[in-house]
């Protein structure tokens, strides 16, 4: 069995791994490191429950092979609270109750920190479009807009 080596900074982390050359980032973070944050639904590229932010942007991490981010630096819901201080996006999310179940808000504000990084206002048309990747079975929609406006405006 060929493994290849890679080196990736998770959450501000160094980490050196061997790694078979199928295994997906999301994998890696569930499997190896007990990043268990970030939420495994479809595992298609279809719901973003995966969503984590690679080199700042968001990507579906079920859709990226690890050894295809060698270097990389990957931020998962686990790295986003700095100093015991909540990301803004986490608080909106509590103070909007933006969740019912919770199974999708780590893919949710993951993907709402992509957007906040872009470093401008959004209207509620381009938070709608950027997060309807990010499905919510529960429909708690209008809430996590809401909670993105909050932190964007
Ligand atoms: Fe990756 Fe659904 S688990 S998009």
């Amino acid at each position: 069995q060929s493994r290849l080596p890679i080196s990736l900074t998770v959450n501000g982390t160094q980490h050196a791994f061997e790694i078979e050359p199928w295994v997906t980032l999301l994998d890696l973070l569930r499997e190896r490191l007990a990043l268990t944050g970030t939420k495994k639904g479809c595992d298609q590229g279809q719901c973003g429950a995966c969503t984590v932010l690679v080199d700042g942007q968001r990507i579906n991490s079920c859709l990226s092979l690890a050894v295809s981010r060698d270097g990389a630096e990957v931020t998962t819901i686990e790295g986003l609270a700095q100093e015991g201080e909540l990301h803004p996006l986490q608080a909106a999310f509590i103070e909007r109750d933006a969740f019912q179940c919770g199974y999708c808000t780590p893919g949710q504000i993951c993907s709402a920190a992509g957007l906040l990084a872009e470093g401008h206002t959004h209207t509620r048309a381009e938070i709608r479009e950027h997060m309807s990747g990010n499905l919510c079975r529960c429909g708690a929609y209008t809430n996590i807009a809401d909670a993105i406006e909050d932190v964007l405006q």
